[in-house]
């Protein structure tokens, strides 16, 4: 990482129309996080590095969505879409500052890393005034072509404007660059749009760049790094690859994933040591997994934390803000959501436990429901340590349970229990002897039943 301070633009102003929806096309998610956060996240951060957002008109969730990753970010719209030197010029004022390196990237790129932004910066730092983010596309059609000259590049060449021989490049543009800050505005402000489609080319500040006399060099990635994200297939395709990435990472720092390519992660992930993922588990944003836990097959878990030794499902689903304590354990269609159960409650069959508390060791009976809400407003079950509540028994919140409570099955409860109390709320069973019987002989005058 080299010292010098650095001003990343992301232009973000695409209108994305072949994405065919209303959100903003960097908004759209990958591994549960927006194109744009991907983005911002790899970006060179910290003591001198600046940010800018170039967004598009009516994109203000665009911008939120930047402050939201990284709350130093600086926003400028872009009014008219007259192409990317004109997106990145949207930020002049921001450049006027005088970062030492200028690095560009593009919303709708989200596999780039961090440590590619910083191979980047590094010519810069060596004298170049401008370095440009490469790679040998399998089908270059549609990509600006690198001309080159041993490992200097000379232009930019988009492909509207190559010839047919220039075509056959694929060396391509992926469309991150890094310009020498103090050389950065006169660069970009002899940028003209004498081109086929009259935009002014971010690409045309290479042959500006040579024409000074001045270094442009070639940076190499992966084309996996700099698939960018203009339909809903590609949109798909980088899932694919991000997927891939965490799985490969989440595997590498310890996790058993018994079948990785069923398993779907969530950028920020967190897990401890020796967790394992059966197959066919979908794991959303903001979830945290501590040691030995084990989710069970087809179990769905957004923002929620499972503590040590925790086990979740088969068939488990953990809505926002459930937290699982040390050995708790939720089983199969068991749905969670802003609940908490302490170490070692259990919750082994079909129930619904939403807006509550459950003690340590507590005992959860298939069929038990919170009924936290009343049609108007939700409310809170509170479940002390130690309690039993018996299958089939609704509780009606608010309502508290207290430690070592006993709820007999099928009850309704409506008032607070309290500690060791045993509470019941069913009718009076009855039994007529030979009622069976009768009732038979009722239905079929004697004959033998139908089947
Ligand atoms: C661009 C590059 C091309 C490169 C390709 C890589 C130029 C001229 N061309 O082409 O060399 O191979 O990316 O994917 O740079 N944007 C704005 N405002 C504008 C125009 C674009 O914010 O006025 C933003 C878009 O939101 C997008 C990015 O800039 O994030 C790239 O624009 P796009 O029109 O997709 O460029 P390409 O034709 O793909
Ligand atoms: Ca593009």
């Amino acid at each position: 990482m080299t010292a010098r301070s650095s001003l990343t633009i992301v232009l973000a102003a695409g209108e994305g129309t072949r994405m065919r929806s209303s959100l903003p096309k960097v908004l759209h998610p990958v591994a549960g996080q927006p194109l744009l956060a991907h983005v911002l996240a790899a970006a060179p951060k910290g003591t001198g590095m600046s940010l800018a957002v170039v967004i598009g008109p009516d994109h203000a969730a665009v911008a939120d969505e930047a402050r939201r990753i990284r709350p130093d970010a600086l926003t400028f719209v872009q009014r008219e879409r007259l192409g990317t030197a004109h997106a990145v010029l949207a930020a002049r004022e921001a450049i006027a500052r005088g970062a030492e390196d200028l690095v560009v990237a593009f919303g709708d790129t989200p596999l780039i890393s961090a440590e590619t932004f910083e191979r980047l910066r590094a010519p810069l730092a060596r004298g170049a005034a401008l370095a440009a983010l490469g790679f040998r596309a399998a089908d270059p059609t549609g990509y600006g072509r690198f001309i080159v000259e041993g490992d200097q590049l000379v232009a930019i060449r988009e492909q509207a404007d190559a010839s047919a021989e220039e075509r056959k490049i694929t060396l391509c543009n992926a469309g991150v660059m890094a310009i020498d800050g103090r050389r950065a505005l006169a660069i970009l402000d002899q940028i003209g749009n004498a081109n086929s489609k009259g935009e002014y080319y971010l690409t045309d500040a290479v042959g500006i760049v040579r024409a000074q006399g001045w270094e442009a060099v070639v940076i190499e990635t992966s084309e996996d790094e700099v698939r960018g994200v203009n339909s809903k297939a590609q949109l798909a395709e980088a899932e694919g690859v991000m997927q891939a990435r965490l799985r490969k990472a989440a595997m590498e720092a310890g996790v058993t994933l018994i079948a990785p390519a069923t398993v779907y992660l969530a950028a920020d992930t967190s897990f401890g040591k020796d967790v394992t993922i059966e197959p066919f588990v979908v794991i959303g944003p903001g979830v945290s997994i501590a040691d030995g836990a084990v989710i069970h097959s087809f179990s769905h878990i957004v923002h929620s934390s499972i503590g040590k030794n925790a086990s979740v499902g088969p068939f488990a689903r953990m809505r926002p803000g459930s937290t699982l304590g040390e050995g708790a354990k939720i089983g199969n269609f068991v749905e969670t959501k802003a609940a908490t159960l302490e170490a070692g409650a259990k919750a082994n069959h079909l129930a619904y436990i939403g807006d509550a508390i459950v003690g340590a060791k507590s005992n959860i009976g298939a069929g038990t429901i919170t009924c936290n809400y009343d049609g108007f407003s939700k409310h809170k079950t509170l479940i002390g340590k130690g309690a039993f509540v018996g299958t089939n028994s609704s509780l009606v919140a608010p309502v508290k349970i207290g430690n070592g409570a006993y709820i007999g099955s099928g009850s309704v409860i409506t008032r607070d229990v309290p500690d060791d109390a045993m509470a019941l709320e069913r009718t009076q069973q009855t039994i007529r002897e030979g009622g069976a019987a009768r009732y038979r002989e009722m239905k079929t005058g004697g004959k033998k039943s139908e089947s």
